[in-house]
């Protein structure tokens, strides 16, 4: 495949969108507000396992303005889901804390919330098991874990191979539970009417929801349209149809009336998803000189009892370096408790936490440089598969991100450099994804003006991607991005794959390129088209399903330093770089800001983010910004991203590799190093609070 010619792809093309966000006129979901609109505020089970037997309804309904206290007993019927967590309010069944037992409706957000608060609800409940274990009798191995990836691998005879090895790293790393935090939270407007419905929804893909709710309310999917025009972020928890958009509909269709409905922060700790948490082990085996002859990679996780989720943490490992003998593994067990899903870079992100901190541990065992370890291990092909790497340049990164950080003279002593009371200490780690491509449709039109309107149902859920759609559309017209109105958000638009897995721009610019072209090809043959105007359209399935088989991933090197405080144990990242192999970059300044936004959520995930689980309630404790903490622009300090040119042919037509995720992959790992090399502490549990250094 050649890359099209490009004349404003890889230009800092101002947000297209930008005044409209930045006056106050880009609408969200919960902005639009139809005619007879209500407004619903959704009740959480206050138990971790049961069933609801009965719920008092009598003084909830005499508050003035109340309309209706929807639960099992009167909900609307849906059909049953592939996803049990859509089935709300159809069942008496309680499976976690926190799910969705009934809606109050009102006139007013207030009298809907008082109605909520003054439900009298009779449980009959259960004793329950919320608690991950290494142990877990209920461990199971699944079929397969999340997108598809075989859940084991196995190379070799790694058992014998760690034996044999000289020198061995063997050690249990842990990530807690984390919960996406969106600046907006999840929220929906649904409105019946006769020609079925309609969702202002905050989604990450609107074709998704419709076919999803479509689906569930037994309807064509023509006769759902789902709208979302500007979303304010997502992270993946709003990239698949919840409870929360479900029970809009559902309460809309109930009363006959348009319903507003917004997750309130506290509930979006139970119903919109988490990361699990994850214990993992990593078994290195290596030569005196580093050559890894053995890498082993085992993973534990839990899902809830009603929809099973597997998060692919070892997956990465399975294309970073080459050994000869490898075993990965996933195991879950279903526990009473929330449904985990989607949060950026699910998989690689904590299984790389474990990985390359594991890699340190081997350079330092070793006594080789970690940048060294690294480039050592490089494999010619994907060690797993066999197929060739379409490019592959985390040499690049490590070397280049060595280079600018100052690397080259580190003394690689612990606990050598105190300067007045505070340890400094740096550390490196390389980062993955893949890059993936979904089928998309896309059409391209040139209006009798003069202008192009190019259509397609990608989401911009904060990115930049209408952005990038302009600039990929006018190479591919050979136009300027001002002649090109590019209209997203809408699923009345041709279907789109949804913005996630770091796809959005690779699966949409393909189908953008090729009706244009398409549109272009039209034009040539036509003669005067000013009048009635022309239109191509373009379904990348074909394509996409004819791609050959490589091994196609980004690659980056993270280098992180931090100050500890001897005396507090509290830490600081003075400084983070990346440097990220990420294909084609099209915009320089939306992508650095994907870049440093992941490395921002990395430091997070690093030093604060953590869910707290209490065994006896049966559920997260911590359920607010005030209680769950997430990095703010004071823990942000000098933070810069880079990337390498990368001309890889056989991506796309724009040559990109998508750069949502990677810039959280490694991050954790960086700064863990980092407090290593400053204290000569290894944390293996993540976050790294001062308490687990003053121990
Ligand atoms: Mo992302 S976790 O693929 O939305």
């Amino acid at each position: 495949m050649t890359t099209t010619a490009r004349k404003y792809v890889g230009t800092a093309l101002d947000r297209v969108e930008g005044m409209e966000k930045v006056t106050g006129r880009a609408r969200y979901a919960y902005e639009h507000s139809p005619d007879e609109l209500v407004y619903a505020v959704p009740v959480q089970a206050a138990i971790a396992r049961g069933e609801v037997r009965a719920i008092d309804v009598q003084a909830a309904l005499t508050i003035p303005g109340v309309i209706a206290i929807i639960w099992h007993r009167n909900a609307p019927r849906l059909a049953p889901p592939d996803n049990a967590e859509l089935s709300v309010l159809q069942s008496a069944r309680v499976a976690y804390r926190g799910q969705y037992i009934a809606v109050a409706v009102a006139e007013t957000l207030q009298a809907a919330g008082d109605a909520a608060r003054s439900l009298s609800v009779d449980y009959a409940s259960e004793p329950h098991d919320t608690e991950l274990r290494a142990d877990h009798p209920g461990l199971y191995r699944p079929e397969k874990v999340n997108a598809g990836y075989p859940t084991d691998s196995e190379h070799g005879d790694p058992d014998a191979a760690m034996e044999a090895a000289p020198i061995r790293v063997d050690a249990i790393y842990s990530t807690p539970a984390e919960h996406n935090n969106p600046m907006e939270p999840h929220a929906t407007v649904a409105r019946w009417d006769a020609d079925g419905l309609t969702l202002y929804d905050s989604t990450q893909g609107a074709s998704a929801v419709r076919a999803t709710l479509a689906a569930l309310f037994a309807m064509p999917p023509a006769n759902v349209r789902v709208i979302a025009s500007h979303v304010g972020g997502g992270f993946g928890s709003k990239g698949l149809p919840l409870a929360p958009v479900v029970l809009a509909a559902l309460a809309a269709k109930h009363v006959s009336r348009p319903v507003k409905l917004a997750v309130p922060r506290q509930q979006m700790f139970a119903v919109t998803g988490y990361r699990t948490p994850t214990i993992q082990r990593v078994r290195l085996g290596a030569d005196a000189d580093g050559r890894l002859t053995a890498i082993v990679h085992e993973a534990i996780e839990q899902c809830s009892t009603i929809r099973e989720f597997v998060e692919q943490t070892t997956v990465p490992t399975r294309i970073m370096y080459a050994a000869a003998n490898r075993r990965t593994t996933h195991r879950v067990v279903r526990l009473d408790v929330p449904t985990p899903s989607w949060m950026r870079a699910p998989g690689e992100a904590p299984g790389m936490f474990a990985l390359e901190s594991a890699m340190d541990e081997l350079a330092i065992a070793c006594g080789i440089d970690p940048v060294e370890l690294r480039v050592r291990n490089e494999p010619d092909a994907d060690p797993e598969s066999g197929e060739p790497f379409s490019s592959r340049n985390l040499v690049a990164c490590l070397r280049e991100g060595a280079r600018r950080f100052g690397w080259t003279d580190r003394d690689p002593t612990p606990g050598a450099r105190l300067v007045g009371r505070t340890l400094i200490g740096t550390g490196v780690a390389a980062s993955t994804y893949p890059a993936y491509r979904s089928p998309s449709q896309a059409s391209a039109r040139l209006e009798p003006d003069g202008r192009y309107t190019v259509r397609i149902a990608a989401t911009d859920i904060g990115t930049g991607a209408r952005t990038v759609l302009t600039q990929i559309a006018a190479d591919a017209l050979r136009t300027s991005p001002d002649r090109v109105t590019v209209e997203i958000g809408d699923s009345a638009l041709p279907p789109a794959t949804l913005a996630g897995g770091s796809m959005g721009t690779a699966s949409w610019g393909t189908a953008v390129v090729r009706a244009c072209e398409a549109l272009r090809e039209r034009v040539s043959r036509s003669g005067d088209v000013r009048s009635t105007g022309l239109e191509a359209t373009a379904d990348t399935k074909e394509e996409i399903g004819a791609q050959e088989r490589l091994s196609r991933h980004a690659f980056g090197a993270q280098f992180a330093e931090v100050g500890v405080d001897v005396d507090t144990g509290e830490t600081r990242v003075l400084r983070m770089l990346g440097v990220f192999a990420a294909g084609r970059i099209v915009n320089p300044k939306t992508a650095r800001s994907q870049f440093i936004g992941g490395m921002t959520m990395g430091l997070s995930t690093a030093l604060f983010e953590e869910s707290l689980m209490d065994r006896e309630f049966g559920d997260y404790l911590n359920r607010d910004l005030a209680q769950y903490h997430v990095a703010a622009c004071a823990d942000v300090r000098d933070i810069e991203a880079v990337w390498v040119e990368e001309d890889d042919p056989h991506l796309n037509p724009m040559g990109t590799k998508g750069i949502g995720e990677i810039g959280i992959v490694g991050t954790a790992a960086a700064i863990a190093n980092a407090v290593y090399h400053a204290t000569g502490i290894r944390i293996r549990d993540l976050p790294i609070r001062l308490d687990k250094l003053l121990r």
